[in-house]
């Protein structure tokens, strides 16, 4: 770790972030889903400053998703259903892909599918519109289809087949898993193996919500999918394993980031990256300010090439620098 600079109060810290063939200027991202299918934050503002920004999953063909209400929100989470719902490869790329271009966004496109070859068809109504998108995230892992056993990512043979069929788009693929699996190693491994740079995880986690004054389910889809704070030390302890497991994979983490703090965590725990979902709800600008707390976290505790703290705990590793700086904090800082 490079020891920073302070006799005269500058620290610059270096946000590169390389994601195998992908390198980005700084590890933050949106989270897919969470901020609309294209530009919709830049009304809050400048998408050029994250390191990527990851619409909403689109399919090849428009989908109507899950009927009414598709959100519930709970104690310290997020409950919902959308259920996948999008206009389709070619009504997104008319109406919502000029925008992210117009905004200067590193554009991640999320795919999804029914079935292997939807997938196959989604990258391929992709492929010839590849200006401006810099990677491509298959979400595997949507736990609001109808049968469960839709989980692509639930099984690395049906995991493996999705990327093999993907990967003839030529640009970086990520794979966004699911937590809702014992098997999470042997699934990104498949992954990897198939040609994916690297995995996201995690997606939302299963869940239900009962209304006992009616006895009525709260979404319209049945059960949903949980997110926000309440599932951050699920999605911790997920990427820290995998990263314990598969030192070399190249992990994107997300999963309750709503701070500086807890995205350095995440790092620490061996993503590369990161994403900003549900916080994005509450606070539109909440995927810019977590890049400017943790530059400035980074900044504090001495850290000045992030890249160079990923898994560091699953490593056993201390960050030396970072623990001189942090008994200089005064206890209310901290
Ligand atoms: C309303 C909503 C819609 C979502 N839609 C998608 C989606 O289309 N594709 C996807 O891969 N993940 C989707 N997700 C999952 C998020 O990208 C993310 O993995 C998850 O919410 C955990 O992160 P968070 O706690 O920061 O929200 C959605 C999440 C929410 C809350």
């Amino acid at each position: 770790m490079r020891i920073p600079n302070r006799k005269n109060g500058q620290f610059s810290v270096d946000l590169e972030t390389n994601l195998a063939s992908l390198k980005l200027d700084n590890p933050v991202m949106t989270a897919a889903g969470t901020s609309g299918h294209g530009a919709e934050l830049s009304a809050f503002f400048d998408l050029s400053k994250l390191g990527a920004v990851v619409v909403k999953s689109v399919s090849a063909y428009p989908w109507p998703g899950n009927p009414g209400p598709r959100l519930a929100p709970l104690a310290g989470a997020m409950l919902n259903s959308v259920g996948l719902a999008g206009p389709g490869i070619g009504a997104w790329a008319k109406d919502y892909l000029p925008g992210l271009r117009q905004a200067g966004a590193k554009t991640i496109v999320s795919i999804w599918g029914k079935t292997v070859e939807e997938y196959a068809e989604a990258s391929e109504l992709l492929a010839g519109r590849l200006d401006g998108i810099v990677a491509v995230e298959v979400n595997v892992s949507c736990p609001n289809l109808k049968a469960k056993s839709e989980i692509f990512s639930h099984s690395a043979r049906a995991t493996r087949a999705v990327i093999e069929a993907v990967r003839p788009i030529g640009i970086p693929i990520f794979a966004k898993l699911s937590p809702n699996t014992h098997s999470v190693a042997e699934v990104a491994e498949a992954a990897v193996e198939a040609g994916a740079c690297g995995v996201t995880m995690i997606n939302t986690v299963l869940g239900m919500s009962i209304d006992p004054l009616t006895a009525s389910l709260d979404l319209g889809g049945g059960g949903g999918g949980l997110s926000g704070p309440a599932i951050r030390p699920i999605a911790l302890r997920a990427v820290y394993e995998l990263k314990r497991r598969i030192p070399e994979i190249v992990i994107i983490g997300v999963g309750g980031i709503s701070s500086g703090r807890d995205a350095l965590a995440m790092m620490l725990a061996g993503a590369s990256a990161i994403q900003v979902g549900t916080a994005t709800f509450s606070d539109p600008k909440a995927p810019l300010r977590v890049l400017g707390e943790l530059t400035e976290l980074c900044a504090r505790l001495g850290i000045s090439r992030l890249s160079d703290v990923v898994g560091y705990a699953p490593k056993g590793m201390k960050i030396t620098s970072a623990v001189e700086t942090l008994s200089d904090m005064k206890a209310e800082d901290r």
